[in-house]
């Protein structure tokens, strides 16, 4: 070294050192890196996690490619559940782009990740970069005190909306309702529940609803936003995904649907943010239809600023619509189905004796309550989920040959977690865990294995605004038809936007009572 130094004019020697100084400062911060890091194995006994054994061991294209296709199929969650049989472990590691994920259905890691680590955690990087530009910074999009601020902000609106306002539910259903065929024909139902849910979700947050069920030209504009946003986040389905590749694809499409999106929503915000500055003029704004609740008046009405109410507002759309329209979907594909389930559940709704029950009488009903969590269970509408870590850390089970010891976990590293997989483990629910059974819930009571709302600081703000739609919908639905029959036999598979919903739709029949 230093008769190579002797042989270089200063200007260059300077150069040499410092590429030496740099090598050897890099050395050593990754050697204590390291220590530290064996210093978290050792405290905490963690062992190794099964690797998944890829064909392509440098960058694990063979899954990538396998689930780019099965995602243009279907199919995506029962294979991912066949890779965790044929393994036969609950955590496992594996490639993605060449980076180490580690994948998981472990109650206890679950739980670990959302509650009692949660501040080791956040929201994959991929999540904030494709859905800001659409969504902006809202409760769905950020972490830390920016979504902090974000959950205190919407939280109060929530809890008082439990007491949910069945009667402007009411009106959307009923349109529902009419445009079921009289005659027995065959219709889509799900694409029905689609309208029905953006109708009702726009109504509650922005106080005029799409109101694309009641048809006619004062829909036009509400029918062109649904379209609008459908797009928009099929396209961030796709783009989170890909990863890097998706942002390469120009879409002009997609441009004009953000705009749009953008555009309509800004309407209401401004209008109700003029209008409650007047109002706090002539003190008048407090009296206006106070019958019904609306959630962006009352973000106008605490002084937010347009950009914020708009973004917030997008974010609970988002979360909301597809969301309980699959949970409906999902559901009657069993009842079609499966006419003891339909029989049962129908005596129950009308044993209640009365049309519009209440918000109370709706939570008595119990084979309805396990109709629906039964299909949470074999279909969860958000059937898997991510966390990345920000600090070196430790999961507390699926290490070793037993998968009983912890495993380590980077700083950067992304953990993924399959409830789909986890609500059919036989281990957890029995030799039957395949089978549609609501009376299973008879006795149930499960905690961090049955997930469909996640858990801990950030679970599902809507889970009772959803049930009770999802309630009554089902309610009306049943006083209104007898029976029910599928005119379909295509094998059920899923179609991942965001959510997952039913490909192809739910075609059925109905009989009128
Ligand atoms: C069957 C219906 C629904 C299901 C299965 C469901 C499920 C979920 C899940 C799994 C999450 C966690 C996402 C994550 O952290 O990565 C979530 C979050 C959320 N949900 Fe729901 N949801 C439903 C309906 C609704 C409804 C109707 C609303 C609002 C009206 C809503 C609002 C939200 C919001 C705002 C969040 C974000 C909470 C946060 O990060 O703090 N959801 N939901
Ligand atoms: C692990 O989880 C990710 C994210 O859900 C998924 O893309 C991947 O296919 C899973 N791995 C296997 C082997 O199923
Ligand atoms: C879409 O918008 C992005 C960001 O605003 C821009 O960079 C891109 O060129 C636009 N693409 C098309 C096809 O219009
Ligand atoms: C349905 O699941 C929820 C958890 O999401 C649970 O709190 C509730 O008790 C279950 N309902 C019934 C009827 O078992």
């Amino acid at each position: 070294m230093a008769t190579f130094l002797q042989d270089l004019s200063p200007v260059n020697k300077g150069i040499v050192s410092c590429l030496v100084l740099y090598t050897i400062y890099w050395i050593v911060q990754y050697s204590i890196k390291l220590r530290r890091q064996d210093a978290i194995i050792r405290k905490k006994g963690c062992k190794p996690v099964r690797k998944y054994p890829h064909r392509d061991p440098v960058l694990g294209l063979d899954i990538f490619l396998e689930n780019a296709k099965l995602l243009k199929t279907g199919g995506f969650w029962d294979r991912t559940r066949e890779r965790y049989l044929s393994l036969n472990t609950w955590t496992f590691s594996q490639l993605l782009m060449g980076d180490r994920i580690i994948n998981t259905t472990e109650p206890e890691n679950i739980k670990a990740i959302l509650a009692t680590q949660f501040h080791e955690f956040e929201l994959p990087p991929r999540r904030k970069d494709t859905f800001q530009p659409v969504l902006g910074h809202g409760i769905f999009t950020t972490d830390g005190k920016e979504w902090e601020a974000s959950r205190a902000l919407l939280r109060p609106n929530f809890v008082r909306n439990q007491i949910a306002d069945l009667n402007t539910f009411d009106h959307h259903i009923s349109a529902l309702v009419s445009h079921i065929p009289n005659d027995g024909s065959t219709f889509d139902l799900q694409s029905l529940f689609f309208m029905l849910t953006m109708d009702s979700a726009t109504e509650f947050l922005f106080g005029t609803s799409t109101a694309v069920l009641d048809g006619g030209i004062a829909s036009e504009r509400g029918e062109r936003f649904a379209e609008a946003f459908t797009y928009a986040t099929e396209r961030i389905g796709t783009y989170s995904r890909l990863g890097k590749l998706a942002s390469l694809l120009p879409d002009k499409h997609f441009n004009d649907s953000v705009a749009y999106v953008h555009e309509y929503v800004h309407g209401y915000v401004q209008k109700a943010v003029d209008l409650h500055k007047k109002a706090s003029l002539s003190q008048k704004f407090d009296e206006k239809d106070s019958s019904r609740y609306v959630f962006l008046e009352h973000l106008a009405k605490a002084g937010y600023s347009e950009k914020k109410i708009q973004d917030e507002l997008l974010n609970i759309l988002l979360a909301g619509r597809d969301t309980t329209a699959s949970l409906l979907s999902y559901l009657f594909y069993f009842l079609a189905r499966r006419p003891d389930v339909f029989s049962k559940l129908r005596a129950e709704i009308m044993a209640l004796g009365k049309d519009l029950p209440t918000f109370e009488e709706i939570k008595e009903l119990k084979y309805l309550q396990y109709c629906l969590n039964e299909t949470l269970r074999l279909y969860p509408v958000v059937p898997g989920n991510s966390r990345t870590a920000i600090v070196d850390t430790t999961l507390p089970v699926g290490g070793g040959a037993d998968g009983k010891s912890p495993v380590f976990v980077k700083a950067g590293q992304q953990v993924n977690y399959q409830v789909y997989v986890m609500h059919r483990r036989k281990d957890l629910y029995g030799e039957d865990a395949m089978e549609f059974k609501p009376e299973r819930w008879e006795k149930l009571r499960p905690s961090w294995q049955f997930l469909p709302f996640n858990g801990g600081p950030r679970i599902c703000i809507g889970q009772q605004f959803a049930l009770t739609e999802a309630s009554f919908t089902t309610i009306r639905i049943l006083q209104a038809f007898k029976s029910i029959e599928a005119r379909d036999n295509s094998p059920l598979k899923e179609l991942m936007t965001l959510t997952s919903a039913v490909r192809g739709g739910v075609h059925v029949g109905m009989t009128p009572a």
